[in-house]
């Protein structure tokens, strides 16, 4: 068992090797390769357009890439059905919320940790003593929504909208989260608060986060690969990124310290 571990601890949770898409006449990525190691928070940085969720879509089989293979856990998945990744621990969130507004925070965690999305939940009147119930509470305290646990979706602020999401994706045990934009329209405060929740993640789930933001990417991860019109220019530790004179250039239009006169 301790060879089987130890070798387990080499093979990326995933991989990426020369994947491209293309839309027409558009190559909205391109020969992107890249490794992400077991309990990593990596975050992906770039402009709008950069090909950010195109990346997440085509790891998660939304559609495939049209060139390079894609790896996860060792098992390929290049042409998988969204559902097979899934089974391989696979969980995603949308840049858009998918959150059903008239649903409590409580109906919502529960389903989740069912699997069920939104449509068929009147039919499920869940025993105080299952399992998914018991998760769904112990979620909403890590994603500090203990207190609103039995409130609706649609009276929640917008920060916390986005933590029940982040908890929606953590009830269906991920190893490996990816999550689109989680910080979007959140106040300075509740990005603060949901840096230190994506921090605070139990480490035996791998995190990918797109980022906009980079004081957010920089933050919250551990490694930060910065794409600019679908391909990775690159990529290192916050610290790395944030004194790269190229990573300046794409969001600031000019080097930090280019002083004139
Ligand atoms: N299904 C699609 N069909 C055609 N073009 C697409 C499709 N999805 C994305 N694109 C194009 O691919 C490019 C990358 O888009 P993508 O959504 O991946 O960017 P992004 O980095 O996520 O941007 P944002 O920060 O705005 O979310 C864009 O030019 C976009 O218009
Ligand atoms: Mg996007």
């Amino acid at each position: 068992m301790t060879v089987g571990s130890a070798s387990e601890a080499l093979v990326p949770a995933l991989q990426l090797q020369g994947v491209g898409r293309r839309f027409g006449a558009l190559q909205a990525l391109r020969d992107v390769t890249m490794a992400v190691a077991p309990g990593e928070r990596r975050a992906i940085l770039g402009p709008n357009g950069a090909g950010k969720t195109t990346l997440f879509n085509v790891v998660a089989g939304d559609f495939p890439p049209t060139s390079g293979t894609i790896h996860l856990y060792g098992t390929e998945v290049t042409h998988l059905q969204p559902h097979l990744r899934t089974r391989l621990g696979l969980t995603r969130t949308y840049q858009n919320s998918q959150l059903f507004m008239g649903l409590t925070v409580a109906d919502s965690l529960y389903l989740a940790g069912r699997g069920v999305r939104g449509g068929r939940f009147s039919m499920l009147r869940p025993r105080a003593a299952d399992p998914a119930l018991v998760r769904g509470r112990e979620i909403a305290e890590t994603v500090h929504l203990g207190e609103v646990y039995d409130r609706s979706v649609g009276s929640l602020s917008h920060g916390q909208q986005r933590q029940l999401e982040v908890g929606m994706a953590l009830a269906g045990n991920p190893r490996l989260l990816m999550l689109d934009e989680p910080a979007a329209g959140l106040s300075r405060g509740e990005r603060t608060l949901l840096i230190d929740l994506l921090r605070s993640l139990p480490r035996d789930v791998t995190v990918i986060l797109v980022e906009h933001d980079m004081d957010v990417a920089l933050a919250a991860a551990d490694r930060v690969t910065v794409m600019q019109e679908g391909a990775i220019v690159v990529e290192g530790s916050p610290d790395e990124i944030q004194a790269n004179t190229t990573v300046q250039d794409i969001y600031l239009g000019h080097h930090v310290g280019t002083h004139h006169g």
